[in-house]
């Protein structure tokens, strides 16, 4: 159900003489109004043309001779003033209705705004109850709150600014490679292996009771946990490969940094000699997106940096400005032990780090993004490279620590030696399984390495968001799978 307004046209034709009056309605009538972006309209270009805006009311204000709205289609962080004879007000016309708004582009005389459009004609397209809406006009709604409504969240300001930025983030990323000579290739969704060997995959099976539940695959099939074996596969050929897709993790854990269905930015280099080859490649593309999206989402940037994460600016600009330092795994042990800190979990050489070691870790190194490296070979899946002349047990492993999120990439160096690689995965029995992955190392092997992003928490950590859950559209983790 939708109301038609159309009041307008007398409203700014009476003031001036009647040839001009006669000259601006011939030129309305005959011009179809050109439909704008409100990111177009506020950049000028289309002053004092007719033009038709679409999209949201993000506040109405009516005074005695004029009606004030704003109005946003997600183009852009800010609203475009509209002005509007009280005529054409409506009772329709609420914070939260969708309209189509025609009228004429013209400088404001307000500082705060480049631009306003005098509204000849106003659609109240969709109506919005501003009593049942959750969001309140000029309210400015907490992350948590907003969260409550998935279906709503994208138009508050800083959900719908998130988003952009996420979007040309993701832009950033593809450019990055694409500059880069890597090759785009599409991993499976739907896989028959566990590349990470920690049992926390999402099994598929058909839903339909008509359907053979046990044969559909053959084999057990499940949900991806990450695209790195397919991309070994492919790096074989093309060198340089990537990947960036949905991956997902049947973990039970509630933390504000794991979700069971995220999004990972995966590489894989081949005739990569050492470690610095991949950090290399971790350390640009974190620069090269990161200095993209603040030059290219400015005020949405800014959003987050002012007054969802005050702050939180200094600390990024500091990560851009200094080279990421790299220490190995027996050295953070070492800082740990030193440290005057109570930590829950003792470090000692061996365990895995926890969120509070690789938190700690970030600090000692001038709260900017570390490289750890060399980790113990049993932490590590099978496919991490053995460092046989290390005098403890290591595997060429390397993860990235960042601040206020702690690990944000992990990598490795991947065996390439045939006799190396056969004799770990028969040790863990999935020689069978993997004869394909021995098959790599059998023909034309050479040595490579890779590592995974994950791309949620590339967010959190460039913006300073609190919780995983408000940097993805559609959150899913255990016991919530909303919409
Ligand atoms: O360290 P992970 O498990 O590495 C791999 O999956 C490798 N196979 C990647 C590769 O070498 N191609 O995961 C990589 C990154 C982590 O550093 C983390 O940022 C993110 O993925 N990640 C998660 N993000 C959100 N929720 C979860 N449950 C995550 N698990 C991992």
């Amino acid at each position: 159900m939708f109301q038609v307004v159309v009041k307008a046209f007398s409203v700014s034709l009476a003031a001036p003489g009647p040839r001009r009056i006669l000259l601006s309605a011939r030129h309305y009538c005959e011009k179809t109004p050109t439909k704008v972006r409100v990111s177009e309209a506020l950049s000028r270009t289309e002053l004092g043309t007719n033009v038709k805006v679409q999209g949201w009311v993000r506040s109405v204000r009516p005074q005695k001779t004029n009606v004030f709205l704003h109005v946003n289609d997600g183009s852009s962080l800010q609203s475009l003033q509209v002005v509007a004879s009280p005529e054409l007000d409506d009772p329709l016309l609420t914070f939260g209705s969708a309209v189509e708004v025609t009228g004429v582009l013209k400088k404001s005389p307000h500082q705060r705004q480049p631009v306003e459009l005098e509204a000849k004609q106003i659609r109240v397209v969709g109506e919005c109850n501003p009593v049942d809406f959750p969001f309140k006009i000029k309210e400015r709604h907490s992350l948590e709150y907003i969260r409550q409504f998935p279906h709503f969240r994208c138009r508050t300001n800083a959900f719908s600014s998130l988003l952009r930025i996420r979007s040309e983030a993701t832009a950033a990323i593809h450019s990055y490679f694409k500059d880069n000579g890597f090759v785009q290739i599409h991993t499976p969704i739907i896989t028959s292996n566990d590349c990470e060997g920690a049992g926390e995959l999402f099994q598929v099976e058909p839903s339909g009771s008509h359907i053979d539940n046990e044969n559909f695959f053959s084999v057990p099939a499940f949900l991806t946990v990450s695209g790195q074996l397919h991309l070994e596969v492919m790096s074989g050929a093309f060198s340089r490969v990537y990947t960036f897709g949905t991956t997902f993790r049947a973990e039970n854990s509630q933390t504000r940094r794991h979700l069971a269905e995220f999004y990972m930015v995966e590489a894989e280099v081949s005739f990569a000699q050492s470690i610095e080859d991949l950090t290399k490649v971790m350390e640009d593309m974190f620069r090269s997106a990161t200095e993209h999206v603040f030059a290219h989402c400015v005020e949405d940037v800014d959003l987050f940096h002012k007054h969802v994460t005050p702050g939180h600016r200094d600390t990024v600009d500091a990560m851009l400005k200094n080279r990421f330092p790299t220490i190995t795994y027996s050295e953070a042990i070492d800082i740990l032990k030193r440290s005057s800190e109570t930590f829950v979990f003792p470090a000692d050489w061996g365990c895995d780090l926890k969120t509070e070691h690789e938190k700690y870790l970030v600090k000692h190194c001038g709260n900017i993004p570390v490289f750890v490296t060399d980790y113990p070979y049993d932490l590590k899946p099978f496919y991490a490279r053995d460092n046989q002349d290390h005098p403890q047990h290591t595997a060429a492993a390397v993860d990235l620590l960042v601040p206020g999120v702690g690990e944000l990439c992990g990598g490795s160096l991947r065996e390439e030696r045939l006799d190396l690689l056969r004799a770990r995965l028969e040790e863990v029995g999935l020689a069978d399984t993997y004869s394909w992955y021995l098959d790599l190392r059998r023909f034309g092997s050479v040595p490579h390495g890779g590592f995974g992003l994950g791309f949620e928490r590339y967010l959190q950590c460039i913006l300073g968001v609190e919780s995983i859950k408000d940097v993805i559209p559609f959150p899913r983790f255990s016991r919530s799978c909303v919409l």
